[in-house]
């Protein structure tokens, strides 16, 4: 009887606890080589009242699905825009030809099935995904519009490393958000000026708890915010072991024991790993942001609560997420160290490079948006030509009020310096990277080696830009073509085609005249112009999978690889 009403009243208890805390999502995984991403806005119930308008890929609610997806394989994505207006989706971290690359030129209007595809050649890494049209990123992030992609390949499959996703392997994107009141809307520009969210939102959970197993855990860390950086440790100080960074696994673990915190800024990842194995069922520990007292110009650092910079979260330190330890997995068998070594990388040295750039983050005073080089972006200016294979060694100085998240596009590269010393490069950020923050009153040196893919198309782009949403959307951005030495291959003389079946009702085929003739970019508009299929570089040979057309009358354009005139013919959907 004694221990029955015990029982009950730890019961009881517990419930009362928990409360304060809900079940983080865990996004769903998919995997297999063509994914299907729908994007669209739903609602998720975020704070008492209404439900809130979100943005939304599949089945989820907020953010999207988890993309498995294995090193050396051709992936082919779906993309299907149910927003009501355009978008973008960019592979973050993304080793591709700048026209799959989805930044603000591959543009995807509203209704559009976007179909780009690449053969994976990044390592095993945490990369992400999410909206990159100009001037419209802040607000369809906001949303929650991304997701995360987990490239695997043979080497880190071969390390004994917690994998199973959700169980000891999860994924955890840091994000705030602000709400307006009586309404059922995040704060989002324009309506607001406000840069930081009040409350914390983990994979889109306010107040996330997640269970994990009494073992060595795999947390797979994205700073997916708006501006916000986070300044990471647990509440005990325990140590954890930064195994990857943004490019993917480190050569070795690195401890991080005590007090030290490792800041994580916007657009970066990092996967940790973290041992339970010594906690009791039922106890819990944090996972914090120690974001209190930290330099001028560290974002989020701010004292101010309101105002056009002020939040709930600024300086202050707050969970990101409250673990239960639970049972150890029988699912799988548990890790139980820490590998010794992970990776054999053969990082660029400074000495490797043949071009050396320099970058300046500028402007920000007054009403004066931030800028690089004293220049805002335009969507027609190409800021940089580079050419295929070059090791190139940039420095971004910032000599300037605030601290910034700069992202470079196309290639993972090695942070060399910072202030000019390779001793200040922190170990958090020893790997490869394609994001780094650049403080107040500093530099950082990067070396990459910009391989692979060439593409002289100025409407193609590659980016490279600060990754605060708001500080991208004002012009704090410039972009790139790489090329490669012009073939002297005459142009073809004509890039005339047939369609046949035509009618047809699924699979189109196209004839070439000339049969040199390489097809650049097929755009598939209603005879009314409307854009309802983009397919970059297609896959042509095997014919154009037309399905998920309504039927109708369609113009195919095809553009040419190497005179880039477009040429058009008219078919029917049966
Ligand atoms: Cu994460 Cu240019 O973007
Ligand atoms: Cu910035």
């Amino acid at each position: 009887m004694k221990k029955t009403l015990f029982i009950a009243s730890v019961v009881f208890y517990s419930i009362i606890v928990q409360a304060q805390y809900n079940n983080m999502s865990m996004p769903e995984a998919l995997y297999g080589k063509t994914f299907n991403l729908n994007i669209h806005e739903s609602t998720k119930q975020l704070v008492t009242g209404n439900q809130t308008i979100t943005g939304a890929i599949n089945n989820e609610t907020f953010w999207g699905p988890t993309l498995f997806i294995n090193k050396d394989e051709e992936v082919r994505l779906n993309v299907t825009n149910n927003l009501n207006e355009s978008t973008t989706v960019h592979w973050h971290g993304m080793h591709l030809p700048a026209v799959m690359d989805g930044g603000p030129h591959q543009v995807i209007p509203a209704g559009t099935l976007w179909q780009p595809y690449w053969t994976v050649k990044n390592q095993a890494s945490t990369l992400w995904y999410h909206p990159h049209l100009h001037e419209t990123t802040q607000a369809q992030m906001t949303k929650g519009v991304g997701g995360f992609i987990i490239v695997r390949d043979s080497q880190e499959s071969s390390l004994a490393l917690p994998r199973t996703y959700g169980v000891d392997d999860i994924v955890l994107a840091l994000t705030s958000r602000s709400y307006n009141s009586g309404t059922n809307t995040f704060v989002t520009p324009p309506a607001s000026t406000r840069v930081y969210g009040d409350y914390m939102l983990s994979n889109g959970t306010p107040k996330a708890q997640y269970t994990l197993p009494k073992q060595y855990v795999r947390l797979r860390i994205l700073n997916a915010e708006i501006e916000r950086g986070y300044n990471l440790a647990f509440s005990d100080n325990r140590t954890f072991y930064i195994i990857a960074n943004d490019g993917g696994l480190l050569n070795a673990p690195v401890a991080i024991s005590g007090t030290n915190r490792v800041k994580l800024m916007v657009g970066e990842r990092i996967e940790i790993l973290v041992n339970l194995a010594n906690d009791a069922i039922g106890s819990t520990v944090d996972l914090k942001a120690y974001n209190s007292g930290l330099a001028l110009g560290f974002p989020g650092g701010e004292p101010n609560t309101t105002g056009q910079f002020g939040s709930l979260l600024n300086n202050t330190d707050f969970s990101v997420l409250h673990i239960n330890v639970g049972a150890t997995t029988t699912t799988t068998t548990p890790i139980t160290a820490v590998p010794t070594t992970l990776a054999t990388n053969a990082y660029w040295a400074a000495s490797d490079a043949t071009v050396t750039r320099a970058i300046a983050v500028t402007g920000g005073q007054g009403p004066m948006p931030f800028s690089l080089d004293n220049r805002t972006f335009v969507l027609n200016y190409i800021n940089k030509t580079i050419n295929l294979n070059d090791i190139e060694k940039w420095t971004v100085t910032n000599n300037n009020i605030f601290g910034h998240s700069f992202h470079v596009h196309d290639i993972e590269f090695k942070v060399v310096a910072r202030n000019g010393s390779a001793a200040n490069v922190g170990t958090h950020e020893s790997g490869w990277k394609d994001t780094f923050y650049v403080p107040r009153n500093e530099s950082v040196t990067f070396v990459g080696k910009f391989d692979d893919f060439a593409d002289a198309d100025v409407t193609h782009p590659y980016m490279y830009h600060c990754h605060f949403a708001g500080h991208e959307d004002g012009g704090m951005m410039g972009q790139f073509i790489v090329t490669t030495p012009l073939a002297t291959t005459s142009f073809s003389s004509t890039n005339a085609f047939t369609l046949f079946p035509n009618p047809s009702s699924n699979i189109l085929f196209v004839a070439l005249k000339d049969v040199n003739t390489e097809i650049y970019y097929v755009t598939i508009t209603t005879i009314t112009g409307r854009v309802v299929m983009m397919l970059p570089q297609p896959q042509w040979q095997n014919g154009i999978d037309i399905s998920s057309l309504e039927t109708g009358v369609y113009i195919f354009q095809m553009m040419d690889k190497k005179t880039k005139s477009v040429t058009t013919q008219k078919f029917i959907k049966k």
